[in-house]
């Protein structure tokens, strides 16, 4: 996709973190419209309000596949589809007292991006190609003892990723995974590191479905780690092996 501005971009999650900030940051990018989805519309009016026309409010849970296939049958303009909703439950693996945890987040950040992409990917081609941004985390390259179930879900969507972007290559749908370290949201609250704004990795990768790059790695924790990976990955599991749940 050479430019964002003049098109159309449906953002999940919208009403708060790295979703919000990408309907912000669509926005001042120059999108003709962006359909900003939450669970609940209400919770979208200020982005609605921001927007002064452009910004339409979308209710979609990503875990409905029949809404979510409907709303794609009547909202056939979407030239760019981030999928950007997600759970994390930051427990181990066996440590997590049942497989719940591991479900939710299969079925919201594995799941929910695939729905979103079976529906929208014949809209996609049908408007030349257009591209699709996915939202892995570093910990879908390596598996975070602390946060073992998030990893895992997270290393399907960055298989996810690769399937599609070859099964959409013949329309010309750019696939643009993306694995950021920690960034200052709610859903990293909790952790007491250095955390990237949400501005600052929304540029990126908005820069990079520009510009045609395929992976983002948005943060300098996100660069440090995967240049450590591409080098010695065996180092780095045994590295973060160290992060056991409590
Ligand atoms: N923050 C980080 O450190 C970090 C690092 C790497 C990757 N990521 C990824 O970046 C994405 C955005 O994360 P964030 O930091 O902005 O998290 P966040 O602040 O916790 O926001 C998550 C968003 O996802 C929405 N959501 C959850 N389940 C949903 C569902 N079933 N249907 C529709 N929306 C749903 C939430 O809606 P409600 O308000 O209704 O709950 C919320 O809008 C996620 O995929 C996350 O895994 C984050």
């Amino acid at each position: 996709m050479s430019r964002i501005e003049g098109k159309t971009a449906l953002v999940t999650g919208a009403n708060r973190g790295i979703g919000r900030v990408f309907v912000e940051e669509l926005l001042a990018a120059g999108a003709a419209k962006i359909y900003a989805s939450a669970r609940k519309k209400e919770n979208l009016a200020e982005l609605v309000e921001l927007g002064k026309g452009r910004v339409v409010a979308l209710e979609l849970d990503v875990t409905n596949a029949d809404t979510i296939q409907s709303l794609a049958n009547t909202h056939t303009d979407v030239d760019l589809l981030i999928n950007n909703a997600g759970v994390a439950a930051f427990v181990g693996l066996i440590a997590a007292k049942s497989n719940d945890p591991a479900r939710d987040e299969m079925e919201t950040n594995y799941f929910g991006s695939l729905n979103m992409i079976r529906a929208f990917a014949p809209v996609l081609g049908a408007n030349g190609g257009g591209a699709i941004v996915n939202l892995s985390s570093i910990a879908g390259h390596v598996n975070f003892p602390a946060l073992g179930t998030y990893s895992a879900s997270k290393a399907a969507v960055h298989s996810l990723t690769q399937g599609v972007r070859a099964e959409l290559a013949a329309q010309g749908t750019l696939v643009v995974g993306v694995y950021p370290g920690p960034v200052d949201t709610d859903m990293a609250a909790s952790f007491p590191m250095d955390k990237t704004p949400p501005k600052t990795v929304v540029k990126a990768i908005l820069a990079a479905v520009e510009s045609g790059q395929e992976d983002v790695y948005p943060d300098p924790m996100a660069v440090e780690m995967h240049t450590a990976l591409m080098g010695d990955p065996k180092a780095v599991e045994k590295q973060v092996s160290e992060m056991l749940p409590e």
